[in-house]
C-alpha cells in the first residue's frame, strides 16, 4: 500500500486541545487528514444530512486500494442505491470541509487513537470519545472490486450479455452492470430489516410457503435474473420469481435464458434456483394468482 501524502493540510495541535479558536469543522478535517497520514485512521462517517440532495442518507469513508494505490472511498447511501467514489487525501479533505459545512450536521471520525464526533449547528461541537471503537486500522486490502455484491463471473451474467469470458463488463455494459450491483445491494439492506429470511429459509422445515417475486415491466430480465439469483443462492430463501413484459419476443428469450440455467421450474433441476420464469401480459390489467 502506498503512503498518502498529506499536503495543502496541516494538523495544527494536540487532539485533546479542543478549546482553542481552531474551526471545530477545521479541526474535524484535520484530524481526518493526519489520522489517514499517520496510519491510524479506521473510518468516518457522515449523518442527518440536511443539504439539497434529499436522497443521500449517509456518507461512509474508509480506506481501499485501488490498482496497487491508497484512496478513500466514500459510500453515499441513497434511500434507494449506493454510488461510490474514491478520492486521493486532498480530495477527501476539501470534499469533506464541503460536506459539513453545506449538508451533513453530524459526522464520526474513527481513529486507533480515538473516537471523534462533531456536531454541526448554532454552536458547533468537536469532541473526543473516550475510548478507541478500533484498536487496529480496519483492514484494506478488500477493495471494491473485491467487494462486489455480485461476482462480474456470474453464469447470468455472461448469458445475458452483460459480462464476456473473462468477468469483464461487455461494451456498453458498464452501466448496467453498476445498475445490478447497486440494485442487489438494495435488496440485501431490504432483506436485512424486513426477516424474510429466517422465515422463508430452504433448508428449514418449518418454513413457510415461498417467496413471491413480481417483476412488471421486466424487459429483458436483468433485474429479475439478479434478484432470484441472490435470493435463491445468496440468501438460500425458497423463492418463485415471475417477470411480466408485454413484448413476447423478450418473454421467449427470457425464458430460454431461465432453462440455459436450469433456473426455469418446467426444467427443474431440483435446485433451489428452479423458480424463474417469465410470462407475456400488461402489468395495468394483470391479475395474479400465488398458484
Ligand atoms: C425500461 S424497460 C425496464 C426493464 C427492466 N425493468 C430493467 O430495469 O432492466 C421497461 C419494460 O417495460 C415494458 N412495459 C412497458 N409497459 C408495460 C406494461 N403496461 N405491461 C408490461 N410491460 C410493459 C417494456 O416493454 C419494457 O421492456
Amino acid at each position: 500500500m502506498s503512503n498518502l501524502v498529506l499536503s495543502k493540510v496541516t494538523f495544527d495541535g494536540s487532539a485533546s486541545n479542543l478549546e482553542s479558536d481552531v474551526d471545530p469543522v477545521e479541526k474535524f478535517v484535520s484530524l481526518l487528514a493526519e489520522s489517514v497520514s499517520s496510519g491510524s485512521f479506521a473510518k468516518c462517517t457522515l449523518s442527518k444530512n440536511k443539504g439539497e440532495e434529499k436522497t443521500l442518507v449517509n456518507i461512509y469513508v474508509r480506506m481501499v486500494e485501488v490498482k496497487k494505490k491508497a484512496a478513500l472511498q466514500f459510500l453515499y447511501r441513497h434511500k434507494t442505491n449506493d454510488i461510490y467514489k474514491n478520492y486521493n487525501l486532498e480530495e477527501c479533505v476539501e470534499n469533506m470541509r464541503g460536506l459539513l459545512t453545506s449538508s451533513f450536521k453530524q459526522a464520526h471520525l474513527f481513529t486507533t487513537e480515538g473516537d471523534w464526533e462533531i456536531m454541526i449547528g448554532k454552536k458547533t461541537r468537536l469532541v473526543k470519545v473516550k475510548k478507541a471503537t478500533f484498536e487496529e486500522p480496519v483492514s484494506r486490502q478488500h477493495d471494491r472490486t473485491k467487494n462486489l455484491i455480485v461476482s462480474k463471473q456470474e453464469q447470468y451474467l455472461q448469458l445475458l450479455g452483460i459480462t464476456n469470458n473473462e468477468g469483464q463488463a461487455r461494451p456498453g455494459m458498464v452501466d448496467k452492470l453498476r445498475q445490478i450491483q447497486n440494485f442487489v445491494s438494495v435488496l440485501e439492506n431490504l432483506m436485512k430489516d424486513s426477516g424474510i429470511a429466517k422465515t422463508s429459509l430452504l433448508d428449514d422445515e418449518q418454513a413457510g410457503p415461498p417467496l413471491t417475486v413480481l417483476d412488471m415491466g421486466c424487459g429483458k430480465g436483468y433485474l429479475t435474473f439478479a434478484a432470484h439469483d441472490y435470493l435463491t443462492n445468496k440468501c438460500g430463501i425458497k423463492v418463485r420469481t415471475k417477470g411480466v413484459e408485454m413484448r413476447q419476443e423478450l418473454v421467449d428469450k427470457t425464458n430460454e435464458w431461465a432453462r440455459e440455467l436450469n433456473m426455469h421450474p418446467n426444467d427443474a433441476d431440483g435446485s433451489n434456483s428452479a423458480g424463474l420464469s417469465f410470462a407475456q401480459g400488461c402489468v395495468t390489467c394483470l391479475r395474479y394468482s400465488n398458484g
